[in-house]
């Protein structure tokens, strides 16, 4: 009988693609299945987030949750970036904890399981070039890390100090893993990276250096393939080159996302992103003038140390011109060795919280404004979720989720749909013959 792996993964989609390569690894190496209850597992993996504060208690009393209740002789190994933060703070605070396992160490899976109290955390450790195993959650879309950690200092982030400095992967690798995702029923790829369009700084090996740009040129050669996706792109390295190639390249998806954090200039300063307000919106007018089906999401943080009420405005004057399709707002949470821990000045935590829910309901007015004028439209759609209601889900070459009547026949097709209703994240509509 083949033993049993529950697996719960918090955070980002790098996060979600570490537990694929994982659960390569103890599928094929150890022989391992995954099961959706924790109760019936021999191995309990928990794949953590730290870019916000999730109270360290939240996981502790989560880990004691697994504890009481799993199988005997069960193992419980804690993954990602907060292993790589607290490394062996957690199996002194949790002495049943068996592995704590980084989120720059993934490859090492196999390794600690088998060294009882392992904590393999270096974020120095170099595994771009390491050739993981297969496995991916979704049959018709493939996520391919084009990168591993992050080189640059936003005075608010911890992913340096959890994934280590930038290194990119090299091209046939990748080129290698969408080729074979192609071949096993996949039309779509997701490039992954803290900071795509910066592939290319540093490779570990002599391999020929190639920017993203080039990278994207090359993979969208690939016979079969039919959609590219990628994040996350920093606006600071979003060259005329990059949007050019995003614009006349029918294989990328149409969907850009464009971390904004702010829309003061003054702020951007204080978080070192590089980019002020006007480079912001200038890039933004160029991919809309190249691109105008484009959509755009961003990243917002408010109450940063610092942020003024004329401050704040500015971020919802940026917000009121762009119109985001999608936000992902956050109010800012300090971090442990971040510059911006030190800083001064920290906004109220209530008018912290007020000024995110001004954010979040200017932009369901703007996005509800937008919507409305979606009605009759025609979009390319990819299917692959089944819902419960007999309708078939998927996403428009620009990223919006869209649903039709219809059965599993469905998955994994390319259909053109009219839309015919209009919901706030979701639209409906029906396949044109
Ligand atoms: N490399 C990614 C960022 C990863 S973190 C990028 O540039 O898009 C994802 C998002 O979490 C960030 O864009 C930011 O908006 C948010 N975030 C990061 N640190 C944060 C903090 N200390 N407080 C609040 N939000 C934060
Ligand atoms: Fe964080 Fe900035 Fe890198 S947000 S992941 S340090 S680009």
């Amino acid at each position: 009988m083949s033993k049993k792996l529950f697996v719960e993964t918090l955070g980002c989609a790098m996060n979600s693609r570490d537990s694929e390569h994982m659960i390569a690894e103890l599928r094929e190496k150890e022989g391992y299945e995954i099961i959706d209850n924790f109760e019936d597992a021999d191995l309990i993996l928990i794949n953590t987030c730290s870019v916000r504060e999730r109270p360290v208690h939240k996981l502790f009393s989560e880990l004691g949750g697994f504890q009481k209740k799993k199988k005997a002789g069960a193992k419980i190994g804690v993954c990602g970036c907060t292993a790589s933060h607290l490394g062996d703070e957690i199996i002194k605070r949790a002495p049943y904890v068996n592995f704590v396992l980084g989120a720059r160490n993934v490859s090492k899976i196999t390794e600690v399981l088998h060294k009882d109290k392992a904590v393999e955390i270096a974020i120095n450790y170099d595994e771009s070039e390491f050739a993981f195993k297969d496995f991916r959650s979704s049959p018709y879309k493939a996520y391919i890390n084009i990168s591993i950690g992050c080189d640059k200092s936003c005075t608010f982030c911890i992913v340096p100090q959890t994934r280590g400095e930038e290194i990119s992967i090299p091209e046939y690798l990748i080129v290698n893993e969408a080729k074979k995702a192609v071949s096993t029923g996949a039309k779509e790829i997701f490039l992954l990276g803290q900071n795509v369009n910066n592939y290319g700084r540093r490779f570990s090996g002599t391999q020929e250096k190639i920017n993203f740009t080039e990278l994207l040129r090359r993979l969208s050669q690939i016979e079969g393939l039919e959609r590219i996706r990628f994040t996350s792109p920093h606006p600071f390295h979003m060259d005329d080159e990059f949007i050019e190639e995003f614009a006349k390249n029918p294989k990328i998806c149409k969907s850009m996302h464009m971390p904004l954090q702010s829309g003061s200039t003054k702020v951007l300063k204080d978080m070192k992103r590089g980019y002020s307000k006007e480079w912001f919106l200038n890039r933004v007018e160029k991919l809309r003038s190249m691109c105008p089906d484009v959509t755009i999401s961003t990243d917002i943080i408010v109450a940063f140390p610092s942020e003024s009420a004329e401050d704040f405005e500015e971020t919802l004057a940026v917000m009121r011109e762009v119109k985001f399709d999608q936000i992902f707002s956050f109010k800012y949470s300090p971090r442990p060795h971040t510059e911006a821990e030190s800083f001064t000045n920290l906004v109220d935590e209530e008018l912290g919280s007020e000024r995110l829910s001004t954010l979040q309901l200017l932009h369901n007015e703007l996005l509800d404004e937008k919507n409305a004028t979606l009605l009759g439209n025609i979009y390319t759609v990819y299917f692959e979720d089944l819902n419960r209601d007999n309708f078939v889900a998927g996403r428009s070459d620009n990223n919006i989720v869209i649903k039709v009547k219809g059965s599993e026949e469905l998955l994994g097709e390319i259909r053109d749909v009219k839309i015919t209703s209009i919901g706030r994240t979701i639209l409906t509509g029906e396949i044109l013959a």
